[in-house]
């Protein structure tokens, strides 16, 4: 049996401009993939193109619009994997129940959930029947923080269409990945300090490194076996 690879595929990462996409961007073209990536900024995409280099190719997509997504899928043209990292960590996810404002915290699913299936409803027509799509949650759908509920009901809500899907477009594979707390720049503003405290108790006590975490995005693109699951890399947050 061959060693899967992903050798002369074609690997679609929307959110690949930065962060955890821009590390599945590397690790896919260090497989023999040929990737696109999307996000918003066309600023960021030319950098992130520039920095992949060979193999890499981009465009601007905001998949908060629907139409934009569609002639961002019909330039792409057939591809064999998709990857959503898209997110934008809208703080209106946060705060007491008591003063929730309904209209901000039904925003806060527009790219992370909703994009997600804007992308997957026109990635559809143009992907192999033996291909995957990879979705993109938090632990804290696992382990909820004060304040943060719906944090948790959203990831949640990610994992399950997943599972759904997985049904639903099978022999298409569709899972998620839920990275625990991964080094990008959301977290650029919080002193080193601070972030080893947070992170020293975990059973791996340290901060993620976005490429350990674009393996697992990697290995659900190549596994063949593997529909409807959720791969948890958090350093072994979940288990304390
Ligand atoms: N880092 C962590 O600790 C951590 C932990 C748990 C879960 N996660 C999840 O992992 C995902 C990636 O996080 P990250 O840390 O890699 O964040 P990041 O570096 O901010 O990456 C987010 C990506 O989403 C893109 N994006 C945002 N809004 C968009 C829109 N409207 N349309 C298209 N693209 C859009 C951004 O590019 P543009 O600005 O160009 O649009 C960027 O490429 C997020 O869903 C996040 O919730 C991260």
């Amino acid at each position: 049996m061959p060693v899967p690879t992903l050798q002369g595929q074609k690997v679609v990462v929307i959110g690949g401009s930065s962060g955890i996409g821009l590390a599945v961007a590397q690790a896919a073209l260090a497989e023999g993939a040929q990737v696109v990536i999307g996000s918003s900024s066309p600023e960021k995409v030319d950098a992130a193109v520039a920095k992949l280099g060979d193999g890499a190719s981009g465009a601007a997509v905001n998949v908060r619009d629907e139409a934009n997504v569609q002639a961002f899928f019909e330039s792409a043209g057939p591809l064999d994997h998709l990857a959503y990292t898209a997110g934008d960590w809208d703080r209106a996810q946060t705060g007491a129940i008591a003063e929730l404002d309904f209209a901000a915290a039904a925003a806060g699913m527009e790219v992370r959930f909703w994009g997600a299936l804007r992308a997957i409803k026109h990635a559809l027509p143009r992907l192999s029947p033996k291909g995957s799509i990879t979705l993109t949650d938090g632990v804290r759908t696992h382990k909820p923080s004060k304040g943060m509920p719906l944090s948790s009901a959203f990831g949640a809500a990610i994992e399950h269409l997943a599972k759904g899907l997985a049904i639903d477009l099978a022999p298409r594979r569709v899972n998620a990945v839920c990275p625990g707390f991964v080094l990008t720049d959301i977290w650029n503003g919080t002193p080193p300090e601070r972030i080893a405290k947070l992170t020293e108790r975990f059973p791996v006590p340290q901060a993620g490194d976005p490429a350990d975490v674009a393996q697992a995005y990697v290995y659900l693109m190549k596994g063949g076996y593997t529909t409807g699951q959720v791969l948890v890399v958090d350093g072994g947050l979940m288990l304390i």
